[in-house]
């Protein structure tokens, strides 16, 4: 069976983005399912002169070791000022240091979702246009916005056009996964 990975990238107890991140996982069958919380992976701030002085925190290697057993990576992200949240950029920060490849080229899913109209579109395309850089995957991008309208735990995505918008992507994901 496939293991895939997935996190909202966001240390929000009440992230919308991990409501998001778990929803997709729970779409994706037959498969191995792994949730992480960034909040367990919390290290200093990245800094080179800290990296030089105290070399790089173990919870990084063990962030990347698990993305290394992963055959598909899901990831929704939260927008913080048009960018990536603070929690995930000194993760990917760390992880970056241990090694040229980051995300191992797997087949990866990003989402991102807000409760404004533009759903974290700019946070998406930054991460998109970062993480596809040299992946052999096609890597399908969904922006889901007005979350609190668009979804619900038991229902999921709520409006039509945008769920086949989903389901669209989805599919791309989980074909590259198999
Ligand atoms: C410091 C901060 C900056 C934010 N900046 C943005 C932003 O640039 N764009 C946006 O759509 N929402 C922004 N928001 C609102 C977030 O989208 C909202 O908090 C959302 O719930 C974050 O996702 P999460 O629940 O997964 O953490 C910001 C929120 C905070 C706390």
């Amino acid at each position: 069976m496939k293991k895939i990975v997935a996190f909202g990238a966001s240390s929000s107890i009440n992230s919308i983005n991990k409501t998001l991140a778990r929803y997709t996982l729970s779409q994706v069958n037959n498969s191995i399912h792994v949730i992480l919380d960034l909040n367990d992976f919390e290290m200093p701030i990245y800094s080179v002169d800290r990296e030089k002085k105290e070399g790089i925190p173990k919870l990084a290697y063990k962030f990347k070791k698990i993305l290394k057993t992963a055959d598909g990576i899901i990831i929704s992200f939260a927008e913080h000022n048009g960018a990536y949240t603070a929690a995930f950029k000194n993760i990917f920060d760390w992880i970056s240091r241990i090694e040229k490849i980051v995300w191992f080229n797997k087949p990866m899913f990003l989402l991102a979702t807000s409760n404004g109209d533009r759903g974290a579109k700019q946070v998406l395309e930054i991460a998109h246009s970062r993480i596809s850089r040299g992946n052999p995957y096609q890597i399908p991008t969904f922006s889901l916005p007005n979350f609190e309208k668009n979804f619900t735990e038991e229902e999921g995505i709520l409006n039509k056009d945008i769920k086949n918008e989903f389901e669209k992507a989805l599919s791309l994901f989980i074909s590259n996964v198999n």
